[in-house]
């Protein structure tokens, strides 16, 4: 793709020009991941807290095996997404590492993530551009959608292999899960609230990335769409 840049004013066009950030297994994955999460959210919720009865003949009616077939089936999705994007971070460009991979080392890094902090704090206005993600979104990525996705899968196939029963695979990989915890209904409480604790954080980022897309000095929501970053002006 050429560059949308113009050298007309004085412009820098070493600073509009667009980056290609989020390449296309990135891209599908994030919508997919996007999708199978609010179907296990609305099956999820379902299956904590079921209705109280449903009507017509109770022979005719196999309701909360299909919602949790549903949940089963967006979790085998889910899973196979995660590990097709673990993937990607290792043969990826550098961006797609950003989700798996915090440089606590690097300073610059660190002035960034609290220059993000004063900056929601309205301590500044001044807004810096980044082509990945910035410090502050990408440990809350990091934290709430890297290793929050792990702690699902784990405790969601901890919980599956008690179906499937003793000595099945999910049982042998990730029984002991459940004794780690406590017991099966410890487990299935840390599954929900990681639900609940996910979901809020997902809100705030939908939130986030159309505010962006708004309001920042770069785009957002159609960088997540066609891979390319572009910058509204050409300051550095
Ligand atoms: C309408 C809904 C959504 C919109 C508009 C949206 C938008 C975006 C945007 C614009 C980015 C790129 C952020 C950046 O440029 O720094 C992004 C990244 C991301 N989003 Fe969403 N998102 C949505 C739903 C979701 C959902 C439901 C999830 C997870 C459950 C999710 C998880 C992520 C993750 C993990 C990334 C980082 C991608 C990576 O670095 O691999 N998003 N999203
Ligand atoms: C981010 C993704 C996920 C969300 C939001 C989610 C949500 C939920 C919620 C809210 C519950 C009800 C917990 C309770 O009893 O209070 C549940 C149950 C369950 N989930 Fe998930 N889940 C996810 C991923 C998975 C995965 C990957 C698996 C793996 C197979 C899984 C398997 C299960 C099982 C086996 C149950 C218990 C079913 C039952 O007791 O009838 N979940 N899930």
């Amino acid at each position: 793709m050429t560059s949308a840049t113009s050298t007309k004013g004085g412009h820098d066009p070493a600073h509009q020009q667009p980056i290609y950030v989020y390449e296309a297994p990135v891209r599908i994955w994030h919508w997919t991941h996007g999708i199978t999460f609010f179907v296990m959210c609305i099956t999820g919720y379902f299956i904590g807290a079921p209705m109280d009865s449903v009507p017509g003949e109770a022979s005719d009616q196999f309701l909360m095996g299909n919602i949790r077939l549903i949940h089963f089936i967006a979790a085998y999705a889910f899973t196979i997404g995660v590990l097709v994007r673990v993937y990607w971070a290792i043969v990826g460009n550098h961006y797609a590492r950003e989700l798996y991979f915090l440089p606590l080392w690097d300073m610059t890094w660190w002035r960034g993530f609290f220059h993000e902090i004063r900056f929601y704090l309205f301590m500044t206005r001044e807004m810096h551009k980044y082509p990945g993600h910035n410090p502050l979104a990408q440990t809350a990525m990091f934290l709430f959608n890297g290793l929050g996705a792990f702690f699902m899968i784990a405790t969601g196939f901890a919980l599956y292999g008690e179906g499937l029963g003793q000595g099945s695979w999910a049982d042998v990989m990730f029984g002991w899960i459940i004794p780690l915890i406590g017991d099966s209904e410890a487990v299935h409480n840390w599954h929900n609230l990681g639900m609940w604790v996910i979901l809020s954080t997902i809100i705030v980022h939908m939130y986030m990335a159309i505010r962006a897309d708004i309001m920042s000095r770069q785009t957002s929501i159609s960088t997540i769409i066609s891979g390319w970053r572009m910058f509204k002006d050409d300051l550095p």
